[in-house]
């Protein structure tokens, strides 16, 4: 029995003592808190975070003559690539032509595929090629008419024809061109090189004075898109005359809606 009774005493007096200490915790906060006004020097535990040596973006400094925290890039600088690394020269594993590409990308380093150019032309002095970079195949094309019933159909038309066949189009001062016109197919000629058009649908198409004559999607149709789309261009001027009938022989069927890209 004795243990017993000895056993309960001390579990109360532990009991007893946990209470008092975890008041005691509770009222430590009210010992002040960032925040707090007192008149005493506030206590800083990671100094170096209140203080770091850094300039602010957009804030103004004494230690640049023109007061700019935000410097200017360095003349000439170009972007290097998102890795720290790049694959040894002759690696062609595809972890290694990934990198590549990501870097290709972000230096934009090829004016055809990127711009539309001839190899070694600049926007300058533009010389656009006659035939796109990429490979023309079934998913390309399909990709294409999507990308074109999306982006291009409510103003030039699902079947390209432009002037009142597009329900945005027909509603505009100046009317859309019809892309199955003569001019839009000669590839060697001013306007139907697949360069140009591709041209076209990243830049849009602006008069000397900087007036828009059409929007450019180059913020939402990506270069990948942009040549798709020239493809489909293509798809319909084969299958189609300027005046919309067939190339084939048989009566025309000329996309008049949105088909969701299916052909
Ligand atoms: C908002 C309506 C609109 C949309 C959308 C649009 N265009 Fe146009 N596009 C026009 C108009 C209007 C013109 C004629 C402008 C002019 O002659 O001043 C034109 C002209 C063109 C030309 C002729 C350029 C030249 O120099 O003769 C091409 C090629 C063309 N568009 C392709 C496209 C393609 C491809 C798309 C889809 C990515 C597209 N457009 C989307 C309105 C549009």
């Amino acid at each position: 029995m004795i243990p017993a009774v000895n056993t309960t005493r001390r579990t109360a007096r532990v009991l007893i003592a946990c209470s008092l200490a975890l008041g005691a915790l509770a009222t430590l906060p009210l010992g002040g808190c960032r925040g707090d006004r007192t008149d005493k020097p506030p206590r800083r535990f990671f100094p170096d975070m209140d203080y770091q040596p850094k300039l602010k973006a957009q804030s103004e400094t004494q230690f640049f003559e023109d007061g700019m925290s935000q410097r200017p890039l360095v003349d000439g600088v170009v972007p290097f690539s998102d890795h720290s690394t790049l694959p040894a020269p002759g690696d062609d594993s595809e972890w290694a032509q990934m990198r590549l590409m990501d870097r290709a990308n972000m230096l934009r380093a090829d004016e055809t595929y990127y711009f539309g150019l001839v190899a070694g032309a600049s926007m300058d002095n533009p010389s656009w090629v006659a035939r796109m970079p990429v490979e023309v195949d079934q998913e390309l094309i399909e990709r294409g008419a999507e990308r074109f019933n999306i982006f291009c159909g409510m103003c030039h038309g699902y079947n390209g024809m432009g002037n009142d066949s597009g329900t945005v189009g027909r509603l505009m001062n100046v009317r859309p061109i019809n892309l199955l016109d003569a001019k839009y197919r000669d590839r060697n000629g001013e306007f139907g090189s697949d360069g140009y058009i591709y041209h076209v649908i990243r830049e849009g198409l602006w008069s000397p004075d900087g007036t828009n004559r059409m929007p450019a999607y180059g913020y939402a149709v990506n270069e990948h898109d942009a040549w798709a789309i020239v493809a489909y261009i293509r798809v319909l001027q084969s299958a189609f005359d300027a005046e919309g009938n067939s190339n084939f022989g048989g009566p025309a069927a000329l996309p008049t809606q949105n088909n969701g890209g299916e052909g």
